[in-house]
């Protein structure tokens, strides 16, 4: 076992990969940190001078990446080099549900990690510690130590051994660096104390020891998998109280408040949406719904699944409301979108609402207008699968009414002209200030706005005479 941490590689440098190192090169400015990655571009990115070029938008990653980048913090592709010279490698690389298959749309597909093992077990020497930063299935530890003692890359002159430690990843998107520098805590699950004082030892140079708790390794993972299933289940629990609230009068966001005083239950993660979206609270619960099954506990794996079910029924929820609304017709219509990332300060769409509510609305005939302030229209073109038209051009207007279908995307709020209705889908900053007086006289009447993120302010926007509809808002029952 070696005696001291100098080097840590890290496999995957995407939305978790790239700040956590970042953070930890911060604190630990004596250790050196390789982030790897298989994606030229975006290691490309992460090397890009102008910081406004980082792959993902994060708020305070460019200060902590300013800090470290290229003093004993470096990203490339140079895979072998890193392993080959890291006491320590953390397993970061992307876990999504398998498409096909053994388990296809529940378990993970864990062909990334196995590559990762695979080079690890290839190219580390002497005694390595292989965390697992990727979120994974239960028991997954074992495939990898399974991997890495099963490689038969062995020498006299490089005895290899391995300790395997799980170190779950509970930052969120948007909220990131904050997350990172003041964790709730830290998780290192492991049969091996001494490695895991080890990996301890570099979060303990910014995190309370309180804070890092010890598990065994398969506790560990199941707590990441419990963790995610359980902010997802207040989500769905909430936006299906949602639904009572419009048809009995109730308003949930009174409701909500009312019970977050409840200690026991808590204030926090009690906001009515669109539906969650997120690379992982789906894939997570659905992993979980697989271990469920696996082990013959089908009526616990059915629990779970009806988060997910909740979820995908109220994401078509608020598109039918919208059709409803609009004289039960959106044909034709212009419809604005505002947001389109899975939550705001991010520029991640992985699951958003906005990718199912938008089909179902360009599949009612609707014409769609995007904006949002980080996502890109590349990244929305292939979230819908379909290209936009090329630009905004309102003397087409006409003839365009034809084509189903449509959709454009905007990087400015000049675009509510004719538009027959608003739908607020992100809650970012810049939409709770915008002039609605001004909006509205540039738009077809009735003009409606629908409000899925509780954001606008409902008097200034009634007083400039819009139809309102706010998510779980029963007063406006008819
Ligand atoms: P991501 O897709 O943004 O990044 C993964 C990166 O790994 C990609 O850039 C990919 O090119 C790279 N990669 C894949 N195989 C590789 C290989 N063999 N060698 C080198 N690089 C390789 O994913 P992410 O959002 O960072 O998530 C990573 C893991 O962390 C997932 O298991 C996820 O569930 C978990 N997680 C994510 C979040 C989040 O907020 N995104 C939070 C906590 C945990
Ligand atoms: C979530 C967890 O919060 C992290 O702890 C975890 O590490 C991460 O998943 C992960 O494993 O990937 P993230 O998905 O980035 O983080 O963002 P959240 O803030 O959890 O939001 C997820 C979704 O729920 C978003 O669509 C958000 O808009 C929605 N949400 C959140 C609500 O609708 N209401 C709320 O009250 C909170």
């Amino acid at each position: 076992m070696i005696k001291s941490i100098k080097n840590i590689c890290c496999i995957g440098a995407g939305y978790v990969g790239g700040p956590t190192m970042a953070m930890m090169a911060n604190k630990c400015p004596n250790l050196i940190f390789n982030v790897v990655d298989i994606n030229k571009e975006r290691i490309a990115a992460w090397n890009n001078e102008d910081l406004s070029k980082l792959p993902i938008f994060e708020p305070g990653l460019k200060e902590i990446i300013k800090n470290s980048r290229n003093k004993n913090l470096f990203f490339s592709c140079e895979i072998k080099k890193a392993i080959e010279s890291a006491d320590i490698i953390f397993i970061s690389v992307n876990t999504p549900t398998k498409t096909k298959g053994l388990g296809a749309g529940k378990c993970s597909d864990l062909k990334w990690v196995e590559t990762s093992a695979r080079e690890v077990a290839k190219f580390s020497k002497g005694h390595t510690i292989v965390v697992e930063k990727s979120t994974l299935p239960v028991r997954t530890a074992e495939v990898i130590q399974s991997i890495l003692n099963s490689t038969n890359c062995n020498s006299s002159s490089n005895k290899k051994s391995f300790s395997v430690l799980s170190n779950p990843e509970f930052l969120a998107e948007g909220t990131a660096i904050k997350d990172l520098e003041s964790p709730d805590r830290v998780l290192i699950g492991g049969d091996n104390k001494k490695a895991m004082d080890l990996l301890s030892d570099i979060y303990k140079k910014w995190v309370p020891e309180e804070k890092i708790l010890f598990t065994n390794i398969w506790s560990s993972e199941l707590a990441k998998l419990t963790s995610n299933a359980f902010l997802a289940q207040r989500i769905s629990s909430i936006n299906s109280i949602s639904a009572i609230c419009e048809v009995t009068g109730a308003d949930i966001r009174e409701v909500s408040r009312a019970i977050g005083k409840d200690k026991r239950i808590g204030s926090k993660f009690l906001d009515s949406g669109p539906g969650f979206g997120g690379s992982c609270f789906k894939k997570d619960i659905l992993n979980l719904v697989y271990l469920a099954e696996y082990f013959g506990l089908g009526e616990v794996a059915k629990f779970w699944e009806e988060v997910v079910n909740i979820n995908n029924w109220h994401q078509k929820r608020i598109a039918k409301i919208v059709v409803q609304k609009l004289f039960g017709t959106i044909s034709g219509k212009k419809i604005i979108i505002l947001g389109f990332a899975f939550k705001a300060n991010t520029n991640d769409t992985r699951e958003s609402a906005a990718i199912k509510i938008c089909k179902d609305l360009i599949d009612e005939g609707a014409e769609l207008i995007i904006h949002d302030p980080k996502v890109s229209s590349l990244q929305i073109q292939h979230d819908l699968q379909t290209k936009p038209k090329s630009q905004i051009n309102e003397k087409n207007e006409s003839s365009l009414n034809n084509k189903l279908g449509n959709w454009k995307f905007s990087k400015k709020l000049d675009i509510f002209e004719n538009a027959h209705a608003i739908l607020v889908l992100t809650e970012w900053e810049e939409y709770k200030n915008i002039n609605w007086e001004s909006v509205i006289v540039k738009m077809a009447k009735p003009a409606w706005l629908f409000d899925s993120r509780s954001i606008v302010n409902v008097e200034l926007v009634k007083k400039a005479g819009f139809n309102l509809w706010r998510l779980g808002d029963g007063s406006q029952k008819e």
